[in-house]
């Protein structure tokens, strides 16, 4: 990668809404301050429409975390308003951010928009929509990969192999059928990036 090209996506990272765990653990020591009052207008206003958005009538208790999940082709996974999931490089999309809710042990977690309160769900031909209500649809195994990578499973359906289907972002930041999805392809390894909003409630 250009050096040029590795700042950039450096600097996209740092102006995101969410921050990369490698970065909170300090192999990047950059200032955070580097920022265009536009960048940090786009901040404001996502965690002012996360306060309001924000919705707690489902599914007490559980571990929440707010991310972005940010996918190794270079997208952030969207949920928006009319219940599209799709890529978006900018990273101050406030349907970017995501509420993951553990469901049970095992890592079975719920991937929710904050914004459009849309769940993510996957049915039994692998394909990802949008749901407002809560199913066994919406549950997703979270499996650990190397360099921070994860990889998000469904964990009621498989293929007809019986391999795993995973939520996927192509190269062209669109989601994959979940029968064309493999846990070794690039497609399917998200970074999930903490948000800011969370940090300064933990200090
Ligand atoms: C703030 O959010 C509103 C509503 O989504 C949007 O219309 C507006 O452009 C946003 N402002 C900024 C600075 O991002
Ligand atoms: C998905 O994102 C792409 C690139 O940002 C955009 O061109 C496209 O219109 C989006 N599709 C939908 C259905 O929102
Ligand atoms: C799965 O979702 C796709 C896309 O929304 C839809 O066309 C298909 O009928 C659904 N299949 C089942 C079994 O629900
Ligand atoms: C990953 O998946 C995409 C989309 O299905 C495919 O085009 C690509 O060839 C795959 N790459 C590898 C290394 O398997």
């Amino acid at each position: 990668m250009r050096k040029w090209m590795l700042e950039k996506k450096v600097r996209n990272l740092l102006s995101g809404l969410c921050l990369h765990v490698a970065f909170l653990l300090g192999s990047v020591p950059l200032a955070l301050g580097d920022r265009t009052p536009e960048e940090l207008a786009a901040i404001m206003n996502c965690s002012k429409q996360d306060r309001h958005g924000r919705n707690y009538d489902y599914m007490e208790g559980g571990d929440v975390r707010l991310r972005q999940l940010f996918s190794r082709t270079q997208w952030f996974l969207t949920i928006d308003d009319n219940g599209n999931i799709n890529g978006t490089q900018d990273p101050t999309n406030c349907f970017s951010i995501l509420e993951i809710r553990t469901v049970s042990e095992g890592g079975i977690l719920a991937i929710k928009g904050v914004k459009s309160q849309f769940y993510i769900s996957m049915n039994r031909t692998g394909a990802l929509q949008a749901k407002r209500t809560y199913s066994e649809n919406c549950n997703f195994k979270e499996v650990f990969l190397e360099n921070y990578f994860n990889a998000y499973s469904s964990a009621k359906w498989t293929k007809q192999n019986g391999k795993e289907m995973f939520i996927a972002l192509s190269q062209k930041g669109k989601p994959l059928r979940g029968r064309k999805t493999r846990k070794e392809n690039i497609s399917s390894h998200f970074i999930p990036m903490k948000c800011r909003e969370e940090e300064r409630k933990i200090e």
